[in-house]
């Protein structure tokens, strides 16, 4: 039996976006001296996730690379116990760079962090209201800090009021979180829901699976273990992994005028044609407003707040004529369930289970949604450019982009699964020769095809292709964190002897 979910030790950003604090910075760090690292962590205000009456001011949040747990101490035995690709790094390996398309102009040579030399040891995030980001960033560091961390880069981050720098709404489809544990998720799911279990994003609670991800476990003999929880189904080890998760940071550079001057020019009839192919490209209108129906009867895990926008699948668009297969959301969140869509019943969903239904070229070519989420906490940085703006050919254009992050408890069939199978593969939904419209990196695959376009259907069965798509975002930093749970910030820091330093440090929740 799971005990039931202990607010007090989630960092908050697992249950809360924190939109009210539009102010934010990320600072990659390394450690200078452990021993000051842990006196730091035993003091810092780190924000958890209880709901608070009112909105907080501001908060803080803390993730760790493999390198940055090794740093203060943590055994090998112990990190053994981290998935595999959280312990190689994002940008260690080539194989896992070409699977997630960091090629070419996207590949970790040119990387400003997050490689060889350049890899940070802590992630720190810290949110504030507008005008309070300097003087929270003051207190949190206290004394103590300069002795413990070098700070390798600070991504400052912009408020665009909801946009991406291309001038889409951000942030409006999420999965809902089973925080009450009701979900018995191993049962075949015929429809689709947009609630998921605790598992999918929490380390220490079940998955769609219904099974324990691989987590970090230490023995109950390791005495710092008691702040620990007792690992469900293995009562002799303390879960230094319960109630965290990994956190995915990319920096995606995005050339804004490159997406609009290329839109433009395909649409030479006018602005509302190169507005319905950036929309079509995106698979949502610039307010956010889908490009389908919405769905009549609710869909499970909708929150009401997003409704208008989000209630909807693709299941009335079969043939895509409304939403390209290609659409980045459409890509990132197929929106279908166990069995492929349309949903059959009857003597077809029994000939469908054996692997004897009708095989057309969609019927299986994606992977039911459910396993295969992110939670998505990302800020933009740059400043607003609008479509005027950006038609006009100017040298000084600006940096924009996006430090994308999502939270996820299985980094590979998740974060990995998600960039390489759904958004950057070039073989997709029965599709080749495309990427994703917004991320595709455009390099050739040799032997292959050009992988620089995208197809739209229309209602009488022609596909129109637009060719030669520029890449539009760039790869320049990325890396895996673990943001573990208040009990593990403490076990992490359980060597610290330097309290009395730290005795004029102000937290403010
Ligand atoms: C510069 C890069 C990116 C841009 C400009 C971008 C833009 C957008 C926009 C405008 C939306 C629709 C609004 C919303 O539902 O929040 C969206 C949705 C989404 N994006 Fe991205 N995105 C980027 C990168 C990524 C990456 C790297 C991933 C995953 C690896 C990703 C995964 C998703 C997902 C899962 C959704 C929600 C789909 C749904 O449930 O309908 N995006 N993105």
């Amino acid at each position: 039996m799971t005990a039931p979910v202990d607010f007090s030790q989630i960092q908050g950003l697992v249950r809360f976006g924190y939109g009210s604090l539009t102010e934010a910075s990320f600072l990659l760090l390394t450690i200078r001296d452990a021993d000051a690292a842990r006196a730091w962590m035993r003091f810092a205000p780190v924000s958890n996730a209880i709901e608070q009456e009112a909105p907080p001011k501001t908060a803080l949040q803390i993730g760790f690379t493999r390198e940055g747990l090794e740093c203060l101490g943590l055994s090998q035995d112990t990190l053994a116990g981290f998935s595999i690709e959280f312990r190689a790094g994002m940008s260690g390996v080539p194989g896992r760079s070409r699977m997630l398309g960091d090629i070419g102009k996207s590949d970790p040579e040119h990387w400003a962090w997050g490689t060889a030399g350049k890899m940070p040891h802590v992630l720190v995030l810290l949110y504030a209201q507008p005008g309070h980001l300097s003087e929270w960033s003051e207190a949190v560091k206290g004394t103590g800090w300069d002795a413990a961390f070098d700070v390798l880069a600070c991504l400052r981050t912009s408020d665009l009021g909801g946009f991406e720098p291309f001038g889409f709404k951000d942030g409006i489809s999420q999965p809902s979180l089973d925080w009450e544990l009701k979900l018995r998720a191993t049962n075949d799911q015929p429809t689709y829901t947009n609630l998921i279990s605790l598992g999918e994003v929490l380390l220490g609670y079940p998955n769609e699976y219904g099974r324990y991800t691989d987590r970090p476990v230490v023995s109950a003999d390791d005495p710092y273990a008691s702040v620990l929880p007792v690992a469900e189904g293995a009562a002799s080890s303390r879960d230094l992994g319960r109630d965290g998760c990994y956190l995915v940071l990319r920096t995606l550079k995005q050339n804004v005028q490159g997406f609009w001057q290329f839109v433009n020019a395909q649409t030479a009839s006018g602005p509302e044609q190169s507005d319905d192919l950036a929309a079509a490209m995106v698979g949502r209108r610039r307010d956010g407003s889908p490009l389908g129906p919405l769905s009549e009867a609710p869909i499970p895990g909708i929150e009401s707040k997003t409704a208008a926008q989000n209630q909807f699948t693709f299941d009335t668009d079969p043939n895509g004529v409304r939403c390209p297969f290609g659409a980045h959301i459409r890509r990132a969140n197929p929106r279908n369930a166990d069995l492929p869509t349309p949903p059959v019943r009857g003597l077809q969903r029994f000939l469908q289970i054996l692997g004897l239904g009708t095989n057309d070229l969609q019927s299986d070519a994606k992977a039911s949604t459910r396993f295969h989420r992110i939670v998505r906490r990302g800020r933009e940085y740059g400043s607003r450019v609008t479509i005027e703006e950006a038609l006009v050919e100017s040298e000084n254009a600006g940096t924009h982009g996006i430090h994308f992050i999502c939270l996820v408890a299985n980094i590979a069939r998740q974060f990995e699964f998600l960039q390489s199978a759904w958004l950057m593969n070039t073989k997709f939904d029965a599709m080749t020769d495309e990427s994703d419209p917004l991320l595709g990196n455009r390099e050739p695959v040799p032997g292959a095809a050009p992988t620089d376009t995208f197809t739209r259907p229309h209602e009488d069965g022609v596909r129109d292709k637009i060719h030669s798509i520029p890449q539009f975002v760039t790869v320049e930093g990325g890396a895996y964190f673990f943001l573990p749970s208040l009990a593990a910030i403490r076990y992490l820091s359980r060597d610290s002897d330097d309290f009395l330093a730290h005795a004029s440090f102000v937290g403010e929740q």
